[in-house]
């Protein structure tokens, strides 16, 4: 078997290296991290993310039962990923028990494209930042599994993976500046982008199969959280009963899920994530928490840039930030 698997790693490796990795015409940024990007399928990677996505592609069979929880990098995945834990898990676990206490909320659910076979047995979630178009079939097929989705106004999330790009201490490089990370954003040059092709293979999706794929906006669950985190787990299946509203469970777990908690959790503010990862402190993914950062950071110049950018992308798919 370990034969087969370093085989189809070979396979895989092949394939990547053929890929293109001309970012955009700025394959000079001088950071590797950028210049390491490919594309694959119409959107760009960093090579080391796209073996897992090919493995899941070919192999990955969805169950009905499966939630599969999904975002582009940067646009609330942290969240997002807390949300739903705490939701499906809290029957299971009583405050100070739950796994979000102690453990980063990425590492609380297993990677769709990082290991196979690693669905969690007693709880259905599974995260991937795959865009939609290149999701397994077996998810997206008329049989698969559910799917919910957080996305984030593109000045925003532009704001925050060039916050987060900086932290990564790939390679002892210099990190990207501003202006260069825009430049390449608004290429559609971010990792798992163009931006908003994944936001909108995702959109088009919870327009088509609204009972399978539920679209969320960071915005709105920031606006009225209680409102969509009810929808979110009635949405899943695992729909909060009268009582529990009484009692207060949804409260409960908006408070344990919010930033200020998980940012000032021990594990979250000084624990180091697994060696396989890109970044290496939890602490990276947690930097504000707030809606409209980017107006402390780009220019009224490159914030016009890139809403032209979304009003062009969006058009008439009657999405708008
Ligand atoms: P900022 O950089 O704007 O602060 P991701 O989780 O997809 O990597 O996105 C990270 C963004 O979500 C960061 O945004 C981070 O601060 C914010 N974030 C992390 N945890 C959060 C939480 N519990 N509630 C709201 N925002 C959160």
């Amino acid at each position: 078997e370990e034969n087969n698997s370093s085989k189809t790693q070979n396979k895989y490796r092949e394939i990547i290296s053929t890929l293109p990795r001309d970012n955009g015409g700025y394959t000079t940024t001088g950071s590797k991290l950028f210049d390491n990007l490919c594309c694959y399928q119409g959107f760009w990677y960093h090579s080391n993310s796209l073996e897992g996505v090919m493995l899941a592609q070919e192999h990955f069979k969805a169950q009905p039962s499966d939630i599969l929880v999904c975002s582009a990098p940067k646009s609330g995945t942290t969240w997002l990923k807390a949300l739903t834990f705490a939701i499906v898990t809290r029957t299971h676990f009583n405050d100070s028990s739950n796994p979000l206490v102690t453990t980063l909320p990425h590492e609380c659910l297993p990677s769709l494209d990082q290991k196979l076979h690693n669905r969690n047995p007693e709880f259905p979630l599974l995260a991937t930042h795959t865009p939609y178009t290149s999701l397994p079939k077996s998810i997206t097929s008329e049989l698969g599994c559910k799917i919910v989705y957080m996305c984030r106004d593109p000045k925003d999330a532009f704001v925050s993976t060039w916050h987060f790009a900086r932290k990564l201490p790939i390679y002892g490089q210099e990190p990207i500046s501003l202006e260069a990370a825009f430049e390449l954003f608004c290429k559609g040059v971010s990792f798992f982008g163009p931006y908003w092709d994944h936001v909108l293979g995702y959109w088009k999706a919870s327009l088509e199969w609204p009972e399978r794929v539920m679209f969320i906006k960071y915005e709105d669950m920031m606006r009225d959280t209680v409102l969509y985190v009810k929808r979110l787990a009635e949405f899943m299946g695992y729909p909060f009963s009268s009582e529990e509203e009484r009692e207060g469970a949804v409260e409960k777990i908006i408070e344990l899920c919010s930033f200020e908690n998980l940012s000032n959790l021990e594990v979250n503010k000084n624990g180091m994530r697994p060696p396989r990862s890109l970044v290496a402190e939890n602490n990276a993914f947690f930097r504000k928490g707030k809606v409209g950062d980017w107006q402390n950071h780009l220019t009224t110049e490159m914030a016009e840039r890139l809403n032209q950018i979304t009003d062009q992308m969006l058009g008439r798919s009657g999405l708008r930030f």
